[in-house]
């Protein structure tokens, strides 16, 4: 998918995942002096996704896998430093809830940050419950959405 040269799709190439992997780790962990590499052992059975600009910079990436029969979840939405709030969490969101039809699922679920929250309603999702606190202070809330058929 393309519109005005931002593209939206799995990585490709070595260089390509490791961009992928360096961007999670430098929104998600490394302001909280985490150790890279950021990497997760369900990783390799995710569907990933990511947003390239015309030039070939990643601006977002996030990643779906399935949890159940009817039930997918989103983890490690990140988009770059200076590139939030101009449309690319949520091209890539969409393409995420895509790939979740295409699976498929009916069912969405997500652990949001509390300050990522307005972004999943302004998406459809709803807060389910408060759940867990994540390095001591973010704390996160289960949010659920049911994918149109
Ligand atoms: C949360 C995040 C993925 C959202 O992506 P984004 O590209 O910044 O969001 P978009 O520009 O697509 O936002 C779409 C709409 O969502 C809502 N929204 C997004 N971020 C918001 C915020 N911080 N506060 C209130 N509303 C917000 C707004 O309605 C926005 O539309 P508008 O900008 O026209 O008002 C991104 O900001 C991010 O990576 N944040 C840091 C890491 C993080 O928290 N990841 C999520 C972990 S659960």
């Amino acid at each position: 998918m393309a519109l005005n040269g931002i593209e939206v799709r799995t990585p490709l190439t070595e260089e390509e995942w490791t961009r992928y992997y360096d961007l999670r780790w430098r929104i998600l962990r490394q302001p909280w002096q985490q150790t890279g590499p950021d990497r997760d052992p369900t990783d390799d059975m995710a569907i990933h996704r990511m947003v390239c600009s015309a030039d070939g910079d990643v601006l977002a990436v996030g990643r779906l896998h399935r949890v159940d029969a009817d039930t997918g979840q989103i983890r490690f939405m990140a988009v770059a430093e200076g590139r939030q709030r101009q449309g690319h969490g949520s091209r890539l969101l969409v393409a995420l809830e895509q790939a979740a039809r295409e699976l498929p699922v009916r069912t969405l679920i997500l652990q949001a940050r509390e300050a990522a929250v307005p972004f999943y309603q302004h998406h459809g999702y709803r807060q389910v419950e408060k759940t867990f606190l994540l390095f001591g202070e973010i704390q996160h809330y289960l949010m659920q959405k049911d994918l149109p058929t």
